[in-house]
């Protein structure tokens, strides 16, 4: 799977080369007016002083203050408010919706259905490529700001006002977003991946995260699961289809396909889940997450087995 930058310059879907392309027509038009001024400066400099006239207010007024800015400005006006259309407009109905909710500090990612059908993932959203979507975006506790510069514009979460985002990928590719809005001490931590897939991929994935969670028949894994369970995990997280139904935390169901822990703040890998589960707060102080320093070395890998085994 390919791994890109998150950037605006490299657009990988119908929104972002909108964006893509009113910042190119915006670096050009105004690389155009330094280079005007910068020639007028030196024209100016060098012309030999003997041969200098003085120029008319009124010229200057009419010329520099009025027509220099305003065709510009207007062009650039008209252009970015067509823009601004193309991109609330989707060009199909969308094939496909998915809703996102921002918290201090994650994103909540929907697919809704009809009962079992319905899963969550958390800081992950999986998406076929060149289908349009709908993203339905929320906040329940403070403005959020959702952002794939990659794929498309940013969109403001207000908690109480719906807002969507239409999109279409047109790459497959893993692409990297960011909360743009400042929601807290955290915001930084606040980052989710876009995993773009082929058609039969995404319907693959879906019918995969249907289902009840399974995770590997094994003693560790056994042990694992016993203790998630009964030390309060289940408080705040949920596992698709199993008695873990907490809301307050991310769903784990899955956990092994995410590109990383915490919404960004940690590297998807062994070391930092048991790192992440011993003291959440050394890494992400403020979050939700408790440090469970009372775990044994013993519990954490149990822990660990069973979290990374769940698909
Ligand atoms: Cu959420 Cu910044």
């Amino acid at each position: 799977m390919e791994r890109f930058g998150q950037s605006v310059l490299h657009p990988a879907g119908a929104e972002a080369d909108t964006v893509a392309m009113l910042w190119w027509i915006m670096l050009a038009g105004s690389a155009l007016v330094t280079a005007l001024v910068l020639g007028l400066v030196l024209y100016v400099a060098l012309r030999d002083p003997s041969r200098r006239r003085p120029v008319s207010g009124r010229w200057l007024i009419v010329a520099g203050g009025v027509v220099l800015p305003v065709v510009p400005l207007t062009s650039l006006l008209f252009y970015s408010l067509d823009a601004t259309a193309r991109l609330r407009t989707a060009a199909a109905e969308p094939a496909l919706t998915v809703e996102v909710q921002g918290h201090r500090w994650w994103w909540e990612v929907r697919y809704p259905g009809e009962g079992m059908a319905a899963f969550t993932t958390a800081n992950h959203i999986q998406l076929p490529v060149d289908t349009t979507v709908r993203l339905r975006l929320t906040s329940q506790d403070v403005i959020h700001s959702f952002w794939v510069p990659n794929l498309a514009g940013k969109l403001d979460l207000i908690p109480g006002v719906p807002a969507e985002i239409i999109l279409r990928p047109t790459r497959t590719g893993l692409f990297r977003g960011q909360c743009a809005e400042y929601c807290g001490a955290q915001h930084a931590n606040m980052a989710l991946h876009v995993e773009v897939v082929t058609a039969d991929a995404f319907d693959a994935w879906r019918t995969r995260s249907q289902q009840p969670a399974t995770f590997a028949d094994e003693p560790l894994a056994r042990r694992g699961e016993a203790l998630f369970h009964s030390s309060g995990c289940v408080a705040c997280h949920t596992i698709h289809g199993s008695p873990a139904h907490g809301r307050v935390g991310p769903d784990l169901t899955r956990l092994r396909e995410r590109h990383a822990l915490a919404a960004g703040t940690l590297p998807a890998n062994r070391a930092h889940l048991s790192a992440w589960i011993v003291d959440a707060q050394h890494f992400k102080p403020g979050s939700l997450m408790p440090s469970f320093t009372g775990f044994s070395g013993a519990d954490i890998r149990a822990l660990v087995a069973y979290l990374e085994g769940l698909q």
